[in-house]
């Protein structure tokens, strides 16, 4: 039985870009196979997401980033498990253990790292560290699978490494991640989805852009966001094309719009190449946005804490259990049982 992994780091709230490109996908993976009876592990990376001051409230974000889960059209059954990080304490035990396994070498090369702590004169350790504990969320299950963004392929390969090592040096422990390539494979999306800023389609969509007009937060009403479309740069050619390098605005509607309706890109190009009527486009992409979110906010609110709590009840049970198994036998594998 294989595992699907995967932490989503919730600390503020999600952008139209996080939801079709990282959200969605996942879901739409773990519904596949969780049926086709895969393990499908999703949890809240916590303890990752203490390495910077917490926006807002910590209690509210964990749940709200499962209520996004379910809102986005997880459907729950007996393969699918939902736990905090926090919950299950070998996650820190074999972090430890990982420690001592990797080297200063290969924890400083991370772009991650050296994005976050460059020019900085004080850094907490735990960003340094915060690899080595994301390979000890995967290696604990046995996890083939781990759906993640292209800035996380770099970690991912770190777990790889790890396990290698450790297989070799105290005996067949852990299962090796499939390696990105396969990954990128597996989650059928091609080297990542980016969804652009609306104002400026070079680049990607990002909470953190101050324009309001460049972003659509999953919270804005489905008519701002509507108008957000409607006000979208596109470009001077005066008929749709899907380039992103020479027609980035035009190309994001189009890939807005095939993710949105689940349709493949190709077929959504084929409906709309040589429109001359950017606005009939618009106008079509703006109704699939203000759809989606008019169902995904009332799905939210039809989600209690307590069902949350629950799930998690279930889910850290299973989690510790697992987790705890595989711990013992990497302490028995070094002889510290
Ligand atoms: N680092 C991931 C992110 O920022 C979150 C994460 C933590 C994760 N541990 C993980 C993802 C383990 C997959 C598997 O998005």
């Amino acid at each position: 039985m294989k595992t699907i992994l995967t932490g989503l780091r919730v600390n503020s709230e999600l952008t139209l870009g996080n939801y079709l490109g990282a959200l969605l996908p996942m879901v739409r993976l773990a519904n596949r196979y969780s049926k086709e009876g895969f393990n499908v592990n999703i949890f809240v990376p916590d303890l990752h997401s203490i390495i910077s001051p917490i926006e807002g409230n910590m209690k509210e974000n964990i749940l709200r980033s499962i209520r996004y889960y379910l809102a986005a059209g997880l459907e729950l059954n007996d393969n699918i498990h939902i736990y905090r990080q926090s919950y299950i304490p070998a996650h820190s035990e074999l972090c430890w253990i990982l420690n001592c396994v990797a080297t200063m070498g290969e924890a400083s090369r991370m772009t991650q790292f050296k994005e976050k702590s460059e020019g900085k004169d004080s850094v907490n350790v735990g960003i340094f560290d915060y690899p080595i504990l994301m390979a000890a969320d995967i290696l604990l299950y046995d996890a083939n699978y781990i759906p993640v963004g292209e800035d996380q392929f770099q970690h991912l390969e770190l777990a790889r490494n790890l396990a290698l090592r450790f297989n070799k040096r105290f005996g067949e422990t852990f299962t090796v991640p499939e390696e990105s390539k396969k990954q990128i494979e597996f989650m059928g999306i091609d080297g990542g989805i980016r969804i652009r800023d609306l104002v400026n389609p070079e680049k990607k969509m990002s909470k953190s852009t101050l324009a309001e007009n460049s972003k659509i937060m999953l919270s804005d009403s489905p008519e701002k966001a509507k108008k957000k479309i409607m006000s979208a740069t596109t470009d001077s050619f005066g008929s749709v094309e899907f380039d992103f390098k020479t027609r980035p605005g035009i190309s994001n509607l189009l890939n807005i719009e095939s993710l949105i309706n689940n349709l493949p890109l190709n077929e959504v190009i084929a409906t709309w190449k040589g429109n001359d009527r950017y606005g009939d486009l618009k106008a079509k992409v703006g109704e699939s946005v203000a759809n989606l979110l008019s169902t995904f906010q009332s799905n939210l609110e039809k989600i209690s804490d307590a069902e949350i709590e629950k799930l998690f009840e279930a889910g850290e049970t299973y989690a510790n259990t697992k987790a705890n198994k595989k711990l013992l036998e990497v302490q028995a594998k070094i002889g510290l049982r």
